[in-house]
């Protein structure tokens, strides 16, 4: 293979399939729900509020305690230490206390022998609550002045004396809807008390310690007490990134308070109801350009449903900000970003965590200046690029890395852009009911927490004298194939087959003080702490050879055959041995802290991120006029990972990223009634895209070039979150296909999710 590195000895850049791939389709792999249930088990139900906002005047449990099969029941006054399961600002109570601030809110844990008697009593308590006005809308929140934090602004030169100095002027504005994260495993906590008060969770999380330190000081007791395992998740995609700890912590009060394991797996529809969606927007702008649609000055105005606490908001909604640019060189820019706070329940993480509702804002931008001056969008992308001389974003980083516009070129050759849009030009004109839109747009998404010290990772290898070995790392998996990936870096060091590196799962007491895995950053972060853990090994081993050998240093040479030793080839299970009986320890720890990046959050300015992932998709659609139903025909997609790790799981996350974000974008809607009741909360109501709805024909491509500027593990880029933004194509696309219907210049105004609805109201307004 051409493309490999030197030193690379086979498992890195192999397109090895996920580890538990057979296990997964075969149902041997084992989720938190699966495994065996002590005898003893307690399942436990939450009782929830039916009010968006009120102040709790009582609650008669009794009813709830007599039910059949109930052994215990809890509420915020039985919580030893701090009735709190927040990430950041101390504001998301276990139970509710005094006021409930969102419908479904838990007021208390039904402890019982079985789920359904668990469940069954829950529902049987006697609430008195007085319900205060609630805010449901970002319209509503926005009137009232209800803000999680201060609103936030990002600029550069003086947008308004470029906006009235430009030949060309538009505003508009969209809305932009939630989603549902509809992981396929629910939110699952068990919790088994130890000795001395301590208690082992396994949990479905995507940050082990932020719940081990909620739990311990929930319960008021050490951090090393807790012990948080996940061995993998049915998905998380950002939804178990800060929710978990609620489920957490009712199961170890409830294992701490009775000494019995408690387990708590929600419903789906109750999953729904209480965890948090990714943020909806309202979008407006005010854009100014020259005829070839060059923007010169633009305002952006991002007002975002944040929910009834703060959950992790902040840096959701500033990563909006710094990704309305995506590719384009924004000379003169305000972005002015609100937060509302509203009784709903609090929104959080979700694939791109805020960036694909910043992205999607300058790409409308976009598709609004090529449709007011007819010409063609790619043409008005092209011209905005970012390039020499101006490659400055926003907030005062350098893009140093831009392959944007060789992506672009590249899809647009490759995927026949030109020609495909005279084709749909030629069909729009033969046809009257049924109208093709086609687009391509790029994506530039930031690599790295945006705060700087989650940006660290560590690991554990251990090697056995068998040659087998033992990874432990902070990361968790989720179906994003990290596991897969840490392990093949492993085994490459060692220049062992893949299937000689045991994963296991991720624990607390093994690499303590991690990091949530988020921000596609688990490969980054954990594969170089694992790859400096076995470096570490590699390095005594070395060492070992020569002494024992007699041989110089630079004889030694690990190969796939075994370990080259001064011209003797030595199974590598022998060398462990004898460094074994040499008395060479074959464990290590290994830790990474990302370079070179730093952010002044109070001035909107710094580099936070490491690097750019980028890509481009060209979506073709057609919509149906009459009813306002559309497909997607064709997507090509050119996506760069640097140098792949796996390029089929790569590929993976890329087709995957790219349907979860076009369900977001046309058919996933998140409904509340006016009473902040969640209307959407089961599949019935909620339609995430299904095989069918896969586009007929689908073309993703690796870009080949592709290479990471900057020294990460084998050149390698981040790909979890970036392909999820590559849908925005699809939006493009159909808003191109409702003008061409609408057959007048200008652009419709189009809201997303594109459904029939709102695809027939865009053709009427
Ligand atoms: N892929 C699968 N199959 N399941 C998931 O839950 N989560 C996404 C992405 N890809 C997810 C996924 C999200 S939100 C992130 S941040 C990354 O994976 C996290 O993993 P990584 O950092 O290892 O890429
Ligand atoms: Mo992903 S939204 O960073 O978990």
């Amino acid at each position: 293979m051409s493309d490999r590195d030197p030193g690379l000895t086979g498992a890195v850049r192999a397109p090895l399939p996920h580890d538990s791939a057979e296990a997964h389709v075969s149902g041997g792999a084992l989720y938190a729900d699966d495994l065996a249930e002590a005898s003893d088990l307690l399942h436990l139900a939450f009782g929830q509020s039916p009010v968006a906002h009120g102040t709790i005047r009582a609650i008669d449990l009794s009813a709830v305690r007599a039910a059949p099969g109930v052994v215990a029941v809890f509420t915020a006054a039985d919580i030893p230490g701090h009735n709190d399961v927040s990430p950041v600002a101390g504001d998301d109570r276990l139970f509710a206390d005094g006021e409930v601030v969102c419908v479904g809110q838990a007021l208390f844990v039904v402890a019982a022998t079985s789920a359904t008697a668990a469940r069954r009593a829950a529902r049987l308590a006697t609430l008195d609550i007085k319900q205060r006005p609630a805010f449901v809308t970002i319209a509503q929140a926005r009137e009232a002045g209800s803000l999680i934090e201060a609103t936030q602004r990002m600029a550069r030169g003086d947008a308004d004396a470029a906006l009235e100095r430009a030949p060309h002027r538009l505003t508009g504005s969209l809305e932009l809807g939630g989603q549902e994260h509809f992981y396929l495993e629910g939110q699952v906590a068990l919790a088994t008390p130890g000795e001395d008060g301590q208690v082992h969770i396994l949990s479905s999380t995507q940050h082990p310690s932020e719940v081990q330190h909620l739990v311990a000081e929930m319960l008021e007791i050490s951090h090393a007490d807790v012990t948080v395992e996940v061995r993998r998740m049915g998905g998380g995609f950002g939804g178990k990134e800060t929710q978990p700890a609620l489920f957490a912590a009712a199961a170890a009060l409830v294992a701490a308070k009775t000494g019995r394991p408690a387990k708590i797996r929600a419903d789906r529809d109750d999953d729904m109801v209480m965890t948090g969606k990714r943020h909806d927007f309202l979008i407006s702008y005010e854009v100014g350009f020259d005829d070839d649609g060059r923007i010169e000055g633009l305002r952006l105005d991002l007002a975002s449903r944040c929910g009834a606490t703060t959950d992790l908001s902040p840096a959701i909604n500033d990563r909006a900000m710094f990704h309305t640019d995506n590719c384009y060189w924004l000379a003169a820019v305000e972005i002015v970003s609100h937060r509302l706070k509203t009784h709903t329940v609090s929104n959080t993480a979700f694939r791109g965590f805020g960036g694909p509702q910043g992205m999607v804002a300058i790409e409308r931008v976009i598709d609004a200046v090529a449709l007011h001056l007819g010409r063609d969008a790619l043409a008005v992308r092209q011209v905005n690029l970012y390039g020499a001389g101006r490659n400055v974003t926003p907030y005062g980083m350098t893009v140093e890395d831009n392959v944007a516009p060789a992506i672009i070129a590249e899809l647009a050759e490759s995927g026949r852009y030109a020609e495909r849009q005279v084709a749909v030009a030629a069909f729009n004109a033969r046809h009257r009911v049924l109208k093709k839109g086609l687009a391509l747009t790029p994506v530039k998404f930031g690599i790295s927490f945006t705060t700087t010290h989650l940006n660290q990772a560590g690991a554990l290898v251990h090697l056995y004298t068998d040659g087998s070995i033992q990874l432990n790392h902070g990361g968790t998996e989720m179906g994003q194939g990290l596991h897969t990936k840490v392990a093949q870096i492993v085994a490459d060091v060692f220049a062992v087959p893949f299937d000689k590196v045991r994963i296991t799962s991720t624990r607390t007491d093994k690499v303590p003080n991690t990091s949530a895995t988020a921000a596609s950053s688990g490969a980054d972060l954990n594969g170089m702490a694992a790859y400096n853990a076995a470096q570490t090994i590699r390095e005594r081993l070395i060492a070992f050879a020569t002494r024992w050998r007699q041989v110089p240093e630079d004889t030694v040479r690990f190969a796939r055959e075994g370990v080259w030793v001064g011209g003797d080839l030595v199974p590598f299970a022998t060398l462990c041995r004898q460094a074994h009986i040499g008395r060479v320890s074959l464990s290590s720890t290994g830790y990474y802290a990302t370079p070179g990046i730093e952010y002044d959050r109070a001035a909107h300015r710094g580099r936070p991120f490491y690097y750019f992932a980028y890509g481009a998709a060209l979506a073709e659609v057609v919509i149906d006029t009459l009813t306002g139903e559309h497909r997607v025909l064709a997507v090509d997609i050119l996506h760069d990972v640097g140098r792949s790790l796996n390029p089929a799981i790569d590929l993976g996350q890329i087709e995957g990223g790219f349907i979860q974000g076009m369900g977001w974008l046309t058919t996933e809607e998140v409904v509340y009634d006016d009473a902040g009741r969640l209307l959407s909360h089961a599949p019935s109501t909620y339609k995430i895209p299904t095989a069918n709805d896969r586009p007929p024909r689908m073309d993703v491509r690796l870009w080949q070039p592709g290479r990471n500027v900057e020294p990460t593990i084998h050149r390698s880029k981040a790909v979890g979150e970036p392909p999820f933004m590559l849908a925005i194509s699809v939006l493009s696309a159909l808003t191109h296909a409702v003008a061409a219907a609408r057959g007048e210049a200008g652009c419709p105004a189009l809201d997303a999710p594109a459904t029939p609805e709102r695809i027939l109201a865009a053709l009427a307004r």
